[in-house]
Formats: C-alpha cells, structure tokens, sequence
C-alpha cells in the first residue's frame, strides 16, 4: 500500500469519511472535489438515517468515478486508537478491489494525530494476504491500494510523519506474518537462516550470523541440538545485530525468540487433530525478525542484539527421548519429561548466550505453552518478568500499541518445581499440568544469569518472557488481520525500543 497526506481536494476511486455517532450532516469538506450531481447524493444520504455513525456501521454512495463511503467510529468522545485502528483494519477488508485501487480517506474534524494515524495503521496492518502458493487470478489486474490520508493543513506535518513511521513498522510486521505463515516444508531452521542472511545483505548498519550444526556442537549448544537432531533439517542459531558500530560498551536490549519451525511434539508426539498449525511454532523467532526489519527500516541509530533458536521438532530415530537427561549450554542438566516441551529447552541455550552480550534486558518471545492459552485465551499474550520496571514498561508499551502483555506471576514454588528432578539440575516439565505456563517461565528463568553491578553486588539480569501462543496465530477477535500469523509484539517492541 502506497500511502500519503494531502489536504481534501482530489477524490480518488474510494472516499472513505470515517463519522461520529449522531452526526446529522455530511461533516464540512466531505463533498469537496465532487461534482454537483454527486455532492447532492452524497449529502442526502449523509443527512438520512441509514447510519448513525455507530462503531462499524457503513453506507456507500455510488457516484460515476468515486464512490463514497461513510464509516462509523462511534461516539467523538469515545474514540481510542484501538476503535480507530480496527476500524480502519474493518472498512480495508471490506473494500472490494472492483471499485478500484485509489482510496482517498478524509478525517474531516474532531480528529487527534493519534487517532488518524491508528486509523490508517489498520489499513496498512489488515492490507496483506499470503498467497505466494496459490495461481494468482488472470482477470485481477489490481496492483494495490494507494491511500491518501487528508485533513485539514495544521495536522499534515505530523501526520505524515507519523504515517511514514507506521507504513515503516508494518513491513517488519508483515515479514514476521510472512514467516509465521510459510510451511514448514519450506520454512526450515537453515532457510531461516538463509533468509536473515539474504536481508542483511546489502544493509550497511546490520549484522547476521548463522551458528550451523557444526558451529551449535563446537559451540556446546546441546539443548538446540537436543530438540533438532531428530529431524534431517538440522538446528541453528541466528544473531541479529542492528548498529554494531555504536555504543559499543553500553548495555543494549537483546531479544531472544523461540524458532521451531515446525512442533510434532517429538517423540511425545501430539495428536495430528490441529498439528498442521505447529508451523507457527517459530513466531517468536518471527517476532524478532519482523522487529529488526521494522527497527532498520525507520532509522533507530541505537544498537539491538537479537537470537533466534531455530530447530524442528520431530520423532526419528535420532531424536532425544523423554528420561533424557541432555547438557545445556549453561552447564545445567535438563531431564527431560516430555520431548513436547522442546521450546524451553532451545530456549535455555539462546538466554543463557544472551548473557554474554552483557545485555541492558533481555525479553524472549514464544509460543510456549497451550496452558498460557487456556489461562488468558487469545486477547493478551503472557507476560512474566524478574524485573518490575521492565514488566511495567513492556506492559505500557503494549498498551500503547493494542498488543496487551498481561502480567502473570514468577512464583518461587514454580521454581521450586522445576528444579526438583532426581536425576538432573532442571526439569523441563511440571510435576502435574497445573499452571503450566507458570512452571515454563519457571523453567527459564533458570537460565538468567547474574552479574555483578558497580558495588560488586550480584543480581540477576532483567529479563521478561512473553508467551505468545495465544496472540501468535489465528486470533478472530485481531481485526488488524485476517488470518494466520499476526506478527504479534513486532510494534510493540518497536515503541519499547524506540520510545520505551
Ligand atoms: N508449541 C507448543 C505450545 C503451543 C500449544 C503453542 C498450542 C501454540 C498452541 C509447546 O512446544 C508445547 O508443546 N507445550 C506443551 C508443554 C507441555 C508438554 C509441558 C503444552 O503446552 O502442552
Ligand atoms: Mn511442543
Ligand atoms: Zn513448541
């Protein structure tokens, strides 16, 4: 979508004039660039009752050349970027590409920056589809949408600015959705890596390297290599570096997300009802791909260090087994309940390194665990943290842009559980399926590693893990997407990075 601002004049294909509830006329400027005939149908169904600007009422008026649609937002006092940004994402689906490609939307008045913006963010974010596998349609001759976005001179500098920045942050959203969405035949631990090779190239302020099989066993990551080595498509591990050059000894953000490209479970294997859905088992991975390309894109001159801990989960005779005791890049030892629980264990290597970086925080995204889904469905992602500031701000930051994070609690008798194995120094299972989310976040946090602050005092890293499983895939309640991955937390993290 090619987006832009300008001050109401021209008309295009499609004139979009979002309205407030209990409006009783065309608001002023609706009409302009119309001709005569047009103007006085278009005010005449303005000034009827068949809307009355309701929150997702609409009512198009066909003129020859433009055809105008007036879209509900609701109550002027009411509206919130959520309501403008579904809004927005609502009225772009339900375009139809016949009407033609040049869309014009008029904020006429009673609009914040911040409103019209979230308005033509939804637009953007529900303007994708993931089709690169299907014969495209020989009579669909539709080249996208341009959107010019007008309101009155006063609002256009920041709008535009703003509008840019958004059009930026979705090309990193909609590659996370890209990834999120390809096959697992296709989509592979090495072609991940291949993929964040091929975008680095040519970027002079990013930095990528693949840790290949090899490298993993030099290396000494054996949970990566654990949770892969079932499958012939052999674990990695991705570091991505935003600005290596700059602030070079200060402590910067590392994120860290959870790469499994495709999760039968292994030899715990899952039932096959809904395993064609474990494809999206890598968006945290996704995540923090889609983030690098949405922080490049819009200049951030910070320095941000990502790692994805890519493998597929598969039975074989190669694969690790439940009583398994497997070593970790931590020097802790893992027993290993269920190999179904593999996302923790990859994680375990990626945290543990991300130490190394001697990082500000570290936050990892995944798709952990279905007991996070069970305990807050598909409305919040879970949100554990060692770290109350951090937690707060993740929070805020999610809250800003429509992706909750919802706080949820890092009990010591979590800990307690998961490091009470008779065999080993970590389990990576629970003693039972209570809190199951708990006890995964439980598990990780014992693979934050400590350092010493300026006193010599020891503590812990800040750290936060959202559990994504819920909020990763197929959420019908996101109107910002039709289906698939939804590329959740890339704007967050953006605005936690960038504003936070
Ligand atoms: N990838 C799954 C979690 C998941 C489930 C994500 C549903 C999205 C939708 C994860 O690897 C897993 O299998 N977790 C187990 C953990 C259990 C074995 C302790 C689960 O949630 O059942
Ligand atoms: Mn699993
Ligand atoms: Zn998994």
């Amino acid at each position: 979508m090619r987006v832009s601002c300008a001050n109401f004049d021209r008309t295009g294909d499609i004139m979009i004039i979002p309205v407030f509830k209990d409006f009783d006329k065309a608001p002023n400027n609706t009409t302009v660039g119309l001709g005569r005939g047009p103007s006085i149908a278009v005010k005449a169904a303005a000034a009827s009752d068949a809307i009355s600007g309701k929150v997702g009422e609409s009512l198009s008026v066909w003129t020859k050349g433009c055809t105008v649609i007036f879209i509900g937002v609701g109550k002027k006092g009411k509206l919130t970027h959520k309501v403008a940004r579904d809004t927005g994402a609502k009225c772009l689906a339900s375009l139809s590409k016949d009407l033609g490609s040049d869309i014009v939307i008029r904020f006429t008045s009673g609009w914040s920056t911040e409103n019209m913006n979230a308005f033509a963010e939804g637009m953007m974010l529900r303007d994708y589809q993931f089709d690169k596998y299907q014969k495209k349609d020989e009579e669909n001759n539709h080249d996208g949408w341009t959107l010019e976005c007008q309101a009155h001179d006063r609002h256009l500098e920041a709008l535009s600015e703003s509008i840019e920045k958004a059009s930026l942050v979705t090309t990193g959203v909609h590659l996370s959705r890209d990834l999120a969405n390809e096959p697992a035949n296709r989509l592979y631990p090495e072609e991940f890596g291949r993929r964040a090779l091929e975008w680095a190239e040519g970027k002079d302020n990013v930095e990528v390297e693949v840790w290949d099989y090899a490298r993993l066993q030099k290396e000494g990551m054996h949970a990566v290599i654990a949770v892969g080595k079932g499958s012939i498509r052999k674990p990695c591990m991705v570091f991505f570096r935003l600005n290596p050059n700059v602030q070079s000894d200060e402590q910067v953000p590392c994120i860290v997300g959870k790469g499994i490209t495709f999760d039968t479970g292994g030899i715990s294997i899952k039932p096959s009802q809904g395993m064609w859905d474990m494809k999206y088992d890598m968006h945290g991975s996704a995540t923090v791909f889609g983030l690098f390309q949405a922080l490049w894109a819009t200049g951030y001159e910070g320095r941000v260090d990502g790692i994805t801990c890519m493998a597929e989960n598969m039975p074989s005779a190669e694969a690790y087994r439940p009583g398994d005791v497997i070593d970790s890049y931590s020097g802790k030892t893992i027993e290993i309940f269920s190999t179904d629980a593999e996302g923790r264990n990859v994680l375990s290597d990626g945290l543990w390194k991300a130490a190394e970086l001697n990082p500000s925080y570290i936050i990892d995204l995944a798709t952990l665990t279905g007991a996070c889904v069970v305990a807050l469905g598909q409305e919040a992602s879970g949100l554990w943290s060692n770290d109350d500031k951090l937690r707060e701000s993740i929070r805020q930051a999610g809250n800003s842009v429509d992706e909750l994070a919802w706080p949820m609690p890092l009990l010591p008798a979590f800990e307690k559980e998961m490091t009470s194995s008779k065999f080993a120094d970590v389990r990576n299972g629970g003693k039972g399926r209570y809190g199951g989310a708990n006890t995964a976040a439980a598990f990780l946090k014992q693979f934050i590693q400590e350092r010493e602050d300026e006193n010599g005092d020891k503590s812990e890293i800040p750290w936060a893990h959202l559990d994504i499983a819920g909020t990763a895939w197929n959420v019908d309640t996101n109107a910002c997407v039709a289906n698939g991955g939804t590329g959740v937390h890339v704007r967050t993290l953006h605005h936690l990075i960038t504003q936070g």
